[in-house]
């Protein structure tokens, strides 16, 4: 991480954002893709005072060095925690040295979240949904939002100045000079990219809490990342659940590597007896795994994998695509695995009892041919799949 810019600007009236610029960033969900952003956190100066949020403890000394330039630590009174993903909350260690009487707010898990996560005794201070923080001159109200992403989730509202602090809902690798929404075509491509690497399985999550910022009347929507939005804010709420709606694809998604030919000889006996059924069902090559593909996966509403036993093992392809598992909601997704093998066929099977692991619905145990699928084999994979079609239609008609 190199730090580019540190900066204190007032967002409002006596509500003030410390941010810090970083460049080449790899955390949290973006290992794998290093970018460049902002943490922000935020001082709201009433008789007493509070900050929302702190910064990654990599940029932890110029944070000190603008918020200290502004009031010295010793003077906050709160420090108010709406989510603590580590990178939100390492940096409170040297709050706490800096000020051992403050007080932290946050939901009970994030309580103890937090506990664990300093690992020193703070003094707490848990928020239910409703609870009002009364600042003198400024009031934070707490509403729980859970899941975005972690489960201690909470937004809290200063209505004084019509500002919902949404922490990472919202939030986006956007860095610009202005700290406002003004380029709005950057601001909302980097948006949906953080939308779709953080919060894609928490959907009906973000629809709960967008209704909750929309319960308010709203001029900011404040966050711990990126810009803050003050502009056409019922619009950017709008456009932000459209995020939230599932894609439609596929209902059944099958998913093999097409260089295995055997196995794919059976995932085509699967698809074309699907569609005798009436079932909407597509193949997926996973030799090379698109955005596309995992989006199928993890919104079919019933998924089935293929893989020949390679080394007494699944395909690789096949458990690089598992990676990308949305396991969140996969919970009682039907499923069955298929495949060909030579002697020993442990590949369907390591496939079958991970999914089983993680909690989705097993159809039956795998289908499987030694070598080449015979004409016995092709009618019973046809006849294991037209039984699997009637299962899962009769599971959509009782939900
Ligand atoms: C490198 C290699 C390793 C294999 N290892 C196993 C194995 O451990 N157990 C097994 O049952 N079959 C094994 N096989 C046999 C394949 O599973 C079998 O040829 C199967 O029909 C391949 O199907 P495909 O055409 O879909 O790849 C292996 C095949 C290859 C090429």
């Amino acid at each position: 991480m190199q730090i580019i810019e540190k900066k204190m600007i007032e967002v409002t009236n006596n509500i003030f954002c410390a941010r810090v610029i970083a460049n080449n960033v790899r955390s949290d969900f973006f290992y794998n893709k290093p970018v460049d952003t902002s943490y922000n956190s935020y001082l709201v100066k009433g008789k007493k005072n509070a900050l929302i949020g702190v910064v990654h403890n990599d940029c932890c000394k110029e944070f000190f060095s603008i918020l200290e330039d502004t009031i010295p630590v010793s003077d906050i009174d709160y420090l108010v925690m709406n989510c603590t993903g580590t990178e939100y909350s390492d940096s409170i260690n040297e709050i706490l040295n800096r000020n051992p009487n403050i007080q932290v707010v946050g939901t009970i898990p994030a309580i103890k979240n937090l506990k664990e996560i300093t690992n020193v005794k703070f003094n707490e201070h848990i928020t239910k949904n409703g609870d009002v923080l009364d600042l003198g001159g400024k009031t934070i109200e707490f509403m729980v939002a859970p899941c975005l992403p972690w489960q201690d989730t909470m937004i809290t509202y200063v209505s004084e100045d019509k500002a919902v602090f949404s922490g990472r809902l919202f939030s986006s690798n956007y860095v610009s000079e202005d700290i406002f929404d003004t380029d709005y075509d950057g601001y909302k491509t980097a948006l949906e990219d953080y939308y779709k690497h953080i919060f894609l399985p928490y959907g009906g999550f973000v629809k709960k809490a967008l209704n909750l910022i929309k319960s308010k009347n709203t001029e900011f929507i404040i966050t711990s990342n990126g810009a803050v939005i003050k502009n056409n804010i019922i619009q950017k709420i709008n456009d932000y659940l459209k995020l939230a709606k599932t894609n439609d694809t596929a209902e059944v998604a099958v998913f093999c590597p097409k260089h295995y030919k055997n196995t794919l000889k059976i995932a085509n006996v699967i698809a074309d007896t699907l569609k005798k059924c009436h079932i909407n069902v597509c193949i997926y090559d996973v030799c090379n795994i698109s955005e596309n593909t995992i989006n199928a996966m993890n919104s079919a509403k019933a998924v089935i994998f293929g893989t020949p036993t390679i080394n007494k093992n699944a395909a690789k392809e096949i458990w690089h695509l598992l990676s990308e598992l949305d396991a969140v909601n996969a919970k009682n997704k039907p499923y069955f695995v298929f495949g060909s093998y030579g002697w020993s066929g442990e590949g369907t099977e390591l496939v079958h009892r991970y999914l089983l692991q993680l909690r989705l619905k097993p159809f039956a145990k795998p289908v499987s041919t030694v070598f080449t699928p015979s004409e016995t084999d092709i009618n019973d994979i046809s006849e294991y799949t037209r039984r699997f079609a009637e299962s899962i239609e009769n599971n959509w008609k009782e939900n």
